[in-house]
């Protein structure tokens, strides 16, 4: 008897909870619409406040995550919708009409605006987004690293070897590369970092140019722009603790610091020096940060494990990488001239030199042993005699470098460099040389173009635009 009573209880309430939520909607109906209109405002307010985001996001050139956008257009869809309802003629027929309510209508619509509020409530839930937006990946580093073509060697690659060991070394925080300018310093750091990014030995490389005077605030930038980050702060410590903040967050990072003059604080880039923070810029007096940059501080102890960043910086002094810079004797390495073969076969693979040719073969080997084997002067004697492949003018290249040798006027860099502009095929071109050569180290295309147009070095260019 119990048994049956047990079962008639459980079948009575299953059949009355659908009767229970249909009579819900009907007589709830006001307070169901009310409830939606509460949830569409809470949603409308999270909507703003999520555009508001994502428009700062875009101002700062940064990608919105895809389930932003979508939860985005979902919102508006589901508000327009909210709306439309709200606004429907059909809530005023809810009321009595001949004594009585409009039962079906206001069943019809309390259900509606009970599935409407449920849906705004999903909506509100899903808006717990853990990043709205993200960094786009930057083409600085491609554009940096890949400006340059290292043509492989052996005495290249055994450097090259070393360098790579070193960088895998845990112990090795700081490694150099030290040599004469035009040695190709540069060009092999360029290619250490390509090989590094492709073997994923660092999750993010960057390179800055330091020169003989440094600008920390354009090396900040620079640095800034590889990793993709836009450096707001006006202050070089704001700026330093901002880098600071986003290297740390990378796993590991290679900064190469390339054609260090003198000592360099790194602790300007963000690069912290000890766990105290005693070298930690972002914590130091302003005064004390610009006197600091004006004296070029030498750093006093090895960046720490923490920093996770392992630091590839250039000289042409190996006294820089040793005294001022504290790297470790171990973990510098000199870069030297080339070998006699190597300096010939770079020659010929610039100037065009084929074994069709052996009465420019013999001429081109005695031109590479007058450029002392020094890439610089080889590539830049190689790219001026490439397109003037007399034999006459490739002899008197050499019989002009044979007697500046005896008199020594001119460097190899020197003299081939001048061959270089002797053999400029206009004098637009020539003044243009000329001008570069004026102007700073690393000039800008900008500026350069407008002081071709002020100096009319440009012929019949008169604006930036037609330039
Ligand atoms: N391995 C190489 N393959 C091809 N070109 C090279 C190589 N090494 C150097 N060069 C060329 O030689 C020239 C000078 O090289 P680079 O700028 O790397 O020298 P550097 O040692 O950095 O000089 P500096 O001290 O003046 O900065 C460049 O034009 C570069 O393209
Ligand atoms: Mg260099």
């Amino acid at each position: 008897m119990e048994f049956v009573s047990v079962v008639f209880d459980k079948s009575l309430s299953a059949l009355l909870k659908p009767v229970g939520r249909q009579l819900d909607y009907l007589y709830n109906y006001g307070c169901n619409v009310n409830e939606l209109k509460e949830q569409a405002r809470k949603l409308e307010e999270r909507r703003e406040t999520i555009s508001r985001q994502v428009e700062e996001a875009i101002r700062n050139a940064k990608n919105i995550e895809n389930p932003v956008n979508s939860w985005l257009d979902k919102v508006k869809t589901n508000l327009n919708e909210v709306e439309s309802f709200l606004s429907d003629g059909d809530h005023q027929k809810t009321g009595c009409s001949n004594g009585f309510p409009n039962l079906k209508l206001r069943h019809l619509l309390g259900r509606k605006a009970k599935k409407m509020s449920s849906q705004c409530g999903q909506l509100l839930q899903e808006a717990n987004f853990s990043a709205i937006s993200y960094h786009p990946k930057s083409e600085a580093t491609e554009a940096a690293l890949n400006d340059s073509v290292y043509v492989p060697c052996k005495s290249r690659d055994a450097v090259m070897e070393k360098v790579m060991k070193a960088l895998r070394d845990p112990t090795a925080k700081m490694v150099g590369i030290y040599g004469q300018g035009g040695v190709g310093k540069t060009t092999l750091v360029k290619a250490v970092g390509r090989t590094a990014k492709k073997e994923k030995l660092y999750n993010v490389v960057v390179m800055a140019n330091i020169t003989s005077t440094p600008d920390v605030r354009k090396i900040q930038g620079e640095i800034a722009d590889m990793l993709g980050l836009r450096l707001d702060d006006e202050s070089l410590i704001g700026r330093a603790a901002r880098l600071r903040q986003r290297l740390e967050k990378e796993k590991n990072a290679l900064v190469i610091l390339d054609d260090l003059w003198v000592g360099f604080d790194l602790s300007m880039l963000g690069i912290l020096f000890n766990d105290d923070g005693e070298n930690d810029i972002s914590q130091m007096p302003i005064n004390d940060v610009l006197n600091s940059t004006q004296n070029n501080l030498k750093p006093e102890k090895s960046p720490v494990d923490s920093v996770r960043c392992k630091i590839l910086v250039t000289s042409r002094s190996k006294e820089v990488m040793s005294n001022k810079m504290d790297i470790r004797e171990s973990s510098i390495f000199s870069l030297d001239v080339m070998a006699e073969e190597e300096a010939v076969e770079l020659f010929n693979k610039v100037a065009g030199v084929t074994e069709d040719d052996p009465e420019l073969k013999s001429l081109s080997a005695k031109i590479a042993n007058k450029c002392a084997k020094l890439p610089m002067a080889i590539i830049t004697a190689g790219k001026a005699l490439k397109n003037n492949k007399s034999k006459f003018a490739w002899e008197i290249a050499l019989q002009q470098m044979e007697r500046q040798e005896i008199v020594e006027v001119l460097k190899p860099v020197e003299f081939s460099t001048k061959l270089s502009y002797d053999h400029m095929q206009s004098e637009e071109l020539k003044s243009f040389f000329l001008l570069c050569a004026h102007i700073s180290e690393d000039p800008s295309i900008v500026d350069l173009v407008k002081y071709c147009i002020g100096l009319g070095i440009f012929q019949g260019v008169y604006t930036v635009k037609e330039a």
